[in-house]
């Protein structure tokens, strides 16, 4: 026998599937700033946050839109390899392949952009910057000062990096952008959206206000740690409809159920 909650339990998979892109408070305002600053004459963009914030699918969600507007290229895990990432910005930029075997020659390619000027306008989304090392930034830096290609630079900011990132962003051209955890009002919105967008009237009105409090404190609001509680919950729940349904309440999500979850996941202890 399948349960509702098996279903439901996978619409909380962490994936960035940009149809699934959910339209909250927070990632208006930051989607509305990002565009407001790729407008302005600016080099670079940084988008700043911790893991789980939105900045991927914040900018899936900007090369969608822009794609038919503007030449905008989404990079996605950065190689560490010099020569590939080359290798990606040499297409982009000339849109031809560089045969094979042969190296960039990256002053060549700085000339190039800066012929660009005022003729194209490129526009590059870096995710997962904090991988890139310190010289591909500073080449990054050079092609941006050519003023045809614009940069959007995500980072994941964490406990210990906080410093490293600001200091190698310090004295640069940028406007920051900065991803927070959702408030309790963006937190219940995504939670009861992601659940209505895949039809799940029921479970999603089963979660009740004091239910979704206790979620809150267990995440802080973060996307991508609610996914996880979300998906443990629905599991549990599965659990006990297909074994025990005696312990579940379909009208009212019970506390305890939230409870074990946040023990499995390591928020509370035994
Ligand atoms: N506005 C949103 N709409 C839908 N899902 C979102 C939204 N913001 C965050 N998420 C979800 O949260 C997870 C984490 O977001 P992600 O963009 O990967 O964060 P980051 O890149 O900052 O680590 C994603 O897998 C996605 O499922
Ligand atoms: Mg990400």
């Amino acid at each position: 026998m399948t349960s509702r909650y098996e279903a439901a339990k996978s619409v909380f998979v962490d994936s960035i599937d940009i149809d699934d892109y959910i339209e909250l408070e927070s990632s208006l305002s930051a989607y509305n700033q990002l565009l407001g600053s790729i407008e302005k004459p600016l080099k670079m963009i940084l988008l700043f946050g911790r893991p789980g914030t939105g900045k991927s699918i914040l900018l899936n969600r900007l090369a969608q839109n822009l794609k038919y507007q503007k030449e905008i290229h989404y990079f996605e895990i950065p190689s560490t390899d010099k020569r590939e990432f080359f290798y990606k910005l040499f297409k982009v930029l000339t849109k031809k392949d560089l045969p094979k075997n042969t190296e960039v020659n990256f002053s060549a390619l700085v000339n190039y952009c800066k012929k660009l000027r005022g003729k194209r306008e490129i526009i590059i989304l870096l995710d997962e910057a904090q991988m890139y090392t310190p010289q591909m930034m500073e080449n990054i830096r050079l092609i941006a000062d050519s003023r045809a290609v614009k940069f959007v630079v995500s980072l994941h900011q964490t406990e210990d990096e906080d410093l490293i990132a600001k200091e190698h962003f310090q004295s640069r051209i940028w406007e920051v952008i900065e991803l927070k955890n959702a408030s309790f009002t963006d937190f219940r919105d995504y939670v009861h959206k992601k659940l209505l967008k895949k039809n799940f009237f029921e479970i999603a009105n089963s979660i009740k206000e004091r239910e979704m409090k206790k979620m809150f404190a267990f995440t802080k609001g973060n996307y991508r740690e609610a996914n996880k509680l979300l998906f443990t919950i629905f599991e549990i729940c599965e659990y006990y409809d297909k074994n025990e349904p005696s312990k579940i309440n379909y009208t009212h999500l019970p506390q305890r159920i939230i409870e074990m979850a946040g023990l499995k996941l390591g928020y509370i202890h035994a």
